[in-house]
């Protein structure tokens, strides 16, 4: 039996880690067990996840919180060496490109327990990103690295990654969307979707965290002046990230916005994809909501300069965008005039259940 720790810390990384545990589970040569850093600890933006997607109690939870990205790093991996030491895994998964991804590979390295990485390759190529230091580092030291599309292996090899390490799999978060929305049936998405004030495909739907969109005060009340405007024409709901919630504050922003400016707390996942899958069209400066939108063929304007995730555009519904165009793109979108996208290959539901074969093997291999 091999021992795989499946490493989660943030908002992101548990719907990519969940299809993983269950598919794990079925192998018999596997042992997943799942260990959160504690990297987001509000009940809406963990455990919520953890029920939604009907995951046990994590087998360990670090409990680490908030903090620079010094402090937050050497937080979790001075509490994940003492769980390497005590588990002695035959190998850790981690997703992503969040803080505790770099933390965790890194500390198991150096102990010698062998990496994988889901969601490998993806790169902005934009160094102000801290996410994108955590990708490349976590690429390099990593033993399986997963890709969920071609522009992933391409990065890697050129790079300099052995191609035998290279695995495309697919996307692994469109596993748990598909599962979560076969469950929820269309009267159970009016009424979500009722409960916020809106009507089915007559809204749009924003979420805004990145530092480079919210950690400045002109920059970010820009950004909501525009979205009051937009709520002139078509209702506007917001779900605010506690980074961007305290910001809003200690800026001391206090426009009086539009009733059909919706801003309101953080939704937990079913309730954040019923309310995608509902949507006219997304604004958003998350990774993860732009390959959502592109499964689910919705428009999506992106606040970011850059994007590791090309295929969304190139492929799917997705579009960069700034303050000076995003009115523009956003009239284009109302009046229907935007592109249909595709799904790209292998964002099949699947992905999960490759990624347990391989680690199967991998795993066999090492044992033998
Ligand atoms: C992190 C990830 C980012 C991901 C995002 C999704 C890194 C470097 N960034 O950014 O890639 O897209 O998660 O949400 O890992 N806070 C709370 N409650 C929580 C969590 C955070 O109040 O449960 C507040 C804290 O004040 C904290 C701030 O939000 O300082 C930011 O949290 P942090 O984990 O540092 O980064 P995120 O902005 O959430």
């Amino acid at each position: 039996m091999a021992k795989v720790l499946l490493v989660v810390g943030a908002r992101p990384n548990f719907m990519k880690m969940a299809p993983l545990y269950f598919a794990m589970g079925k192998v018999p040569s596997l042992q997943p067990l799942i260990v959160h850093t504690g990297q987001h600890y509000d009940y809406v933006m963990s455990q919520a996840f953890f029920e939604d997607l009907e995951l046990p109690q994590p087998h360990h939870f670090l409990g680490t919180g908030s903090g620079s990205h010094a402090e937050q790093t050497a937080r979790i991996m001075i509490e994940f060496e003492k769980v390497l030491l005590a588990e002695k895994p035959d190998l850790i998964v981690v997703f992503g490109d969040v803080n505790s991804t770099v933390a965790c590979s890194l500390t198991a390295k150096k102990l010698l327990v062998p990496v994988a990485h889901v969601e490998a390759g993806l790169r902005s190529f934009d160094e102000t990103m801290p996410e994108e230091i955590n990708r490349r580092v976590t690429d390099t030291i990593s033993d399986l690295l997963f890709t969920p599309s071609p522009d992933g292996d391409e990065n890697l090899l050129r790079e300099g990654v052995a191609p035998r390490k290279i695995h495309r799999v697919g996307n692994i978060m469109i596993d748990s969307l598909i599962g979560i929305l076969d469950r929820i049936n269309q009267d159970h998405q009016e009424q979500i979707v009722q409960r916020f004030g809106l009507t089915k495909r007559n809204y749009v739907l924003v979420t805004l965290h990145r530092p480079a969109n919210v950690d400045e005060r002109e920059g970010l009340a820009q950004i909501l002046t525009y979205l009051n405007g937009l709520a002139a024409r078509v209702p506007v709901v917001f779900p605010v990230h506690p980074r961007t919630r305290k910001n809003i504050e200690a800026f001391g922003i206090e426009a009086s916005f539009r009733d059909a400016f919706h801003i309101v707390e953080p939704v937990r996942y079913r309730e954040f994809l019923t309310l995608q899958n509902n949507a006219r069209f997304i604004v958003t400066d998350s990774g993860g909501i732009q390959e959502e939108a592109t499964y689910l063929r919705l428009p999506c304007l992106t606040l970011r300069p850059n994007t590791e995730r090309p295929i969304t555009i190139t492929e799917g519904t997705n579009e960069l965008a700034d303050m000076s165009n995003i009115e523009a793109q956003s009239a284009r979108i109302l009046a229907g005039q935007w592109k249909q996208g595709q799904v790209p290959a292998l964002w099949d539901g699947h992905t999960a259940e490759r990624i347990a074969q391989v680690i199967h093997d991998h795993t066999a291999f090492r044992k033998s």
